[in-house]
């Protein structure tokens, strides 16, 4: 396919995935992500002990994206880790991603410490940007906590790891985050997470329950946050590291925008729910295919990073 990638040294066959926390919390979602024209897939971030998560109402979208305050619910570690490695015996040419976090410093080394362990071959991604579990908070905007935590896992952890950032909105934060990732031997990082503490009301009451209404904003609200730090941070990593950009992408259109960017593989999460894996990457698969057909690329590498400046 024109849309393949690499990150590290894996190959895809199609730059285009899932974002973590969309249609990837239980084997049958993953089965329908895995069976898409999509290139990987991620699941749903995993702790060490299952999770039912936050009070419902907690998710709710409209035309240009959603909110949500889901607070981690997920089956598990476990779970996912045993999904996967079963996947990589059916599927060996196919590289997937996990996605790990811990509700505190040792639960992040613990259940890193387990996926190092077992016989999982994928990519590892460490999300330190969850910004809806009350009383925590948001590690990716702690840099001192961020630096302090890949010190600790990089002395043991020995498989590609990559980090799930929140959006940065100063060029002083990209400049610190970047100092502090470039420092290690990361394979990729994954940008934006949703923009934390937005406020959705319906009529005179808010649109979800947790945390009084507050909860993370995706979709078209945030693709200029999110082509912003993937470029911003593009223009400051260590080219080893890799991006994969997510935000806003509902079209081929907006895949580009990443690629563009600088990002190697492109996720894809407000937008799936309601039209489903099998259809959703199948249009932005050909929409990104026909953009590229029609300015002569015959691979992401010839544009991704490539932005114009207008002079
Ligand atoms: C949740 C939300 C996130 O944005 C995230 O990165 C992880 C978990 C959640 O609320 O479940």
């Amino acid at each position: 396919m024109y849309t393949k990638t690499t990150i590290g040294d894996y190959s895809f066959t199609n730059c285009l995935m899932n974002a973590s926390g969309i249609h990837c919390g239980t084997i049958k979602e993953l089965d329908e992500l895995d069976q898409s024209l999509a290139g990987s897939l991620v699941t749903k971030t995993a702790t060490l002990k299952s999770r039912v998560g936050n009070e419902e109402p907690r998710f709710d979208w409209d035309s240009f994206g959603s909110i949500n305050s889901m607070g981690l619910p997920n089956l598990g570690i476990d779970y996912y880790l045993e999904y996967l490695v079963e996947k990589e015996k059916q599927n060996t040419d196919k590289p997937y991603f996990l996605s790990v976090t811990g509700l505190s410093e040792t639960e992040i080394y613990e259940i890193l410490k387990k996926v190092n362990e077992s016989t999982f071959q994928g990519l590892t991604e460490l999300n330190l940007s969850c910004p809806n579990v009350p009383g925590k908070p948001l590690t990716g905007y702690d840099f001192e906590l961020v630096e302090t935590i890949l010190t600790e896992v990089f002395k043991f952890f020995k498989k590609p790891l990559g980090v799930k950032l929140p959006p940065y909105f100063d060029n002083s934060h990209f400049d610190q985050i970047a100092q502090i990732l470039n420092q290690f031997p990361l394979t990729f990082i994954t940008s934006i997470n949703s923009v934390g503490n937005g406020l959705w009301i319906n009529d005179e009451t808010t649109a979800i329950k947790p945390q009084n209404g507050f909860g993370g904003i995706g979709g078209k609200y945030v693709k200029a946050t999110a082509l912003a730090n993937v470029h911003a941070l593009y223009k400051r990593l260590k080219s080893e590291i890799k991006i994969i950009g997510v935000g806003g992408v509902s079209t081929g259109r907006d895949a580009f925008e990443h690629i563009l960017c600088g990002a190697s593989m492109v996720q894809i999460g407000t937008s799936l729910p309601g039209v489903g894996p099998d259809a959703k990457f199948t249009q932005v698969t050909e929409e990104l295919t026909a953009i590229m057909q029609e300015k002569n690329y015959r691979s992401i590498e010839e544009f991704r990073g490539k932005l114009k400046y207008i002079d």
